[in-house]
């Protein structure tokens, strides 16, 4: 008698999830084996200070211009101003040319930072692998990078895609596997170092141990920067009152060359994808500067020439999870129309500490008075992407509301990754890569098609050609 109730039981719990998938998305049943989400020790291996008498260290480079042509070199020198030259040049012609930058430092509270080099250099051919150096005499080092291939509606590009970093052994994990996949590109949704976690100098120190942790990656890849509360840093009982001092400081952006008046928000265009990068903890209601800044910018996106229209921010403006529930909702009442409007592809954010994927769905016909606030489908609207997994010390946000709302199509309480391989002006495959205790393990794969070139008859000709498309 007990066996049969218990069958029942399974059986009204099989059928009743059965009935909740066949509605709206899945909520991953994978439960993490748990692990520590502490930082790495200062002493661990990965925050090695390189060898020689004020070596630089920290390096990183990102895009320097609006089109791809041009690279800021950045990287810090712990023990004297040193030099701000960089030699660089194709293999043919190592160090054949040299570019001057600039150095900075900051102190916050009684932390004084080294001496922290920015250097552009541009005139770059377009998908060339070049060589730089830096630092002087033996304490030089160099490094490589690969410039995109010409602004193209095809040219084929892969863009990882990584948020809420931080510096623990997950994110150890992360970033290994980020960089055994192929990534041309880091598209990084803001929250980096989690060195405001830490307390009066350990937060100078901690931004300095993350610079080292990701050189083995970033400076070898443009990382494309957008920043998240982690880098606000307004700490007015130590006496640092300077919003984002830390963040401005070490990661430059190309902002002016997209017209932008302020580094937290800028755009660049890569291969055949124009970016835009969005401040979350910037002013964004109407007649602000970041506002006026985008209405203009999505003027200058050209489908034609960069089909697909990517948009970065740290806090999400669509996610079902409790932890930060609505907190994009200003940004998303401002901008949402806009986005579905321009027919963006992508909005990635982070800041939640898990993975979700949305359905292409909008509400912009909210009316406080009339009720009208529901999420609808809409085939104009962007795939919302929570990409906020990176791994730092703060863990999972593994509580989802239930049930699972219809706009959201996919969600797991996991770290990971994901990549964006752009195949050509109709096609893109996503992944998004959970780490799973040592491996890398694909989970959430699609193949999206550009929305500006939906309705192409190329796209229902290669369309046969795939068995499992988006909305599947
Ligand atoms: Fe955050």
């Amino acid at each position: 008698m007990l066996q049969s109730q218990y069958e029942i039981v399974v059986l009204i719990c099989t059928l009743v999830s059965f009935i909740r998938t066949g509605i709206g998305g899945r909520t991953s049943t994978y439960i993490r084996s748990e692990w520590p989400s502490s930082d790495m020790p200062l002493h661990n291996d990965v925050f090695a200070v390189p060898k020689g008498h004020n070596a630089p260290q920290q390096v990183h480079i990102t895009q320097g211009d609006y089109d791809g042509k041009a690279v800021i070199i950045s990287w810090v020198t712990p023990n004297g101003v040193g030099s701000s030259q960089v030699l660089y040049g194709t293999l043919d012609q190592k160090n054949g040319f040299s570019a001057q930058g600039t150095v900075t430092n900051y102190t916050f509270y009684n932390y004084s930072s080294g001496f922290i080099h920015h250097c552009l250099i541009d005139g770059l051919e377009y998908g060339t692998k070049y060589y730089y150096k830096i630092g002087e005499d033996k304490a030089a080092r160099e490094f490589w990078f690969v410039t995109p291939p010409k602004i193209d509606p095809d040219a084929p590009y892969t863009f990882g895609i990584i948020g809420d970093l931080g510096q623990t052994y997950n994110s150890f994990s992360t970033l290994e596997h980020y960089m055994q996949s192929g990534g041309q590109t880091v598209l990084f949704l803001g929250d980096l170092s989690y060195a405001d976690r830490y307390e009066h100098n350990n937060i100078g120190i901690r931004w300095d141990s993350w610079g080292r942790f990701i050189e083995r990656s970033a400076a070898y890849q443009p990382w494309i920067w957008s920043a998240g509360n982690h880098e606000i840093e307004y700490m007015p009982h130590i006496g640092e009152d300077f919003p984002f001092k830390s963040y401005l400081h070490r990661f430059h952006t190309p902002y002016m060359a997209s017209n932008s008046s302020n580094p937290l928000w800028y755009a660049v265009r890569r291969a055949s994808a124009h970016i835009i990068v969005l401040s979350s903890y910037s002013s964004f209601v109407k007649y602000s500067p970041q506002w006026m800044w985008l209405r203009e910018e999505l003027k200058r996106v050209n489908r034609s020439e960069t089909p697909w229209l990517i948009v970065v921010m740290h806090v999400p403006l669509y996610n079902s999870d409790q932890v930060h529930y609505m907190e994009g909702e200003g940004m998303r009442a401002v901008f949402e129309s806009w986005f579905v409007q321009s027919k963006a592809d992508f909005i990635f954010a982070g800041h939640v500490h898990a993975y979700e994927r949305s359905y292409r769905i909008s509400n912009i016909y909210y009316n406080v008075s009339t009720g009208d606030r529901y999420p609808v489908p809409d085939k104009s609207a962007p795939v919302y992407l929570t990409v906020g997994d990176g791994g730092n010390q703060e863990g999972l946000a593994g509580r989802f509301w239930d049930p699972q709302p219809e706009y959201s199509a996919f969600r797991e309480a996991s770290y990971g990754h994901s990549t964006l391989e752009i195949k050509n002006r109709t096609h893109a495959f996503y992944h998004w890569n959970r780490n799973d205790d040592g491996k890398k393990v694909p989970t959430d794969d699609v193949i999206f098609h550009n929305q500006y070139w939906a309705s192409n008859l190329r796209r229902r000709r290669l369309k046969k050609n795939h068995s499992k498309v988006e909305g599947e």
